[in-house]
């Protein structure tokens, strides 16, 4: 797959796409990232992107020409999904994050200031997309949150895809607690469970505690799942 970032500040990208799987996935093509700079699509010498909002209010919003100039050169249409990062967008969830790495294509719009002129998204914009219920200075950390999700669900990316199908959400329950050595750490030991090498109590125990840790903390993810039959089993 491909995804196509559109920032002011392409900077931010160069660490977080040159290390670990995300670094790896795109050394060995199993997936190409193309960052670009909003200010290439600009006509003017100083390259200027913001303005003044009509009504008033404080802060700065960017301006529709060059986002839908950037977006109108870097997308393919039918095959592009052009998504906008954005606090006003729909909350990101795993189904989402799924549906996007289903694409063979995805434009990523990262705003800054107070927004991006309303006109970009009636005009070329697919969807908004919020990764939290909080704001964030721009859409670029929010992007690299998306990628990093996306590329998870291409199955060469990940070594192991076990550890991906076992992952939190992706029953709708967050994961089980995970040990590793040594067996006592801080007086504490690893549940004797985990040492039985039992693989089908160890299976119970694991489904137990996904289901303990997501009542108290995600109860949300239970409402109206099959998750809860069967009930937890104790430590
Ligand atoms: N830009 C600013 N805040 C954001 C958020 N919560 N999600 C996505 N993009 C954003």
């Amino acid at each position: 797959m491909r995804i196509v970032i559109v920032t002011i500040f392409p900077e931010l990208f160069v660490p977080f796409l040159e290390t670990s799987l995300l670094g790896r996935a795109i050394q060995k093509k199993l997936m190409e990232v193309d960052v670009r700079q909003l200010r290439d699509f600009t006509d003017d010498a100083h390259r200027v992107v913001d303005d003044e909002p009509y009504g008033g209010g404080g802060g700065m919003v960017m301006k529709a020409e060059p986002w839908i100039r950037a977006v109108r050169e870097l997308s393919v249409p039918g095959k592009t999904r052009r998504v906008m990062l954005s606090p006003r967008g729909r909350r990101l969830d795993d189904a989402k994050i799924r549906e996007l790495a289903s694409r063979p294509e995805l434009l990523l719009l990262c705003g800054r200031y107070e927004g991006i002129d309303e006109r970009v998204r009636k005009t070329v914009v697919d969807e908004e997309i919020s990764i939290g219920d909080y704001v964030l200075s721009g859409g670029e950390v929010a992007a690299m949150v998306l990628t990093e999700a996306v590329s998870r669900q291409i199955p060469a990316v990940i070594g192991d895809p076990a550890s991906v199908e076992n992952e939190s959400f992706r029953n709708g329950l967050l994961d089980y607690p995970q040990y590793t050595r040594p067996a006592v750490v801080e007086g504490l030991e690893v549940p004797e469970v985990l040492l039985s090498g039992h693989h089908a109590e160890i299976a119970r125990w694991r489904k137990g505690q996904a289901l303990r840790a997501t009542r108290e903390k995600r109860p949300d993810l239970l409402a109206g799942s099959a998750a809860e039959e069967g009930g937890p089993s104790s430590d």
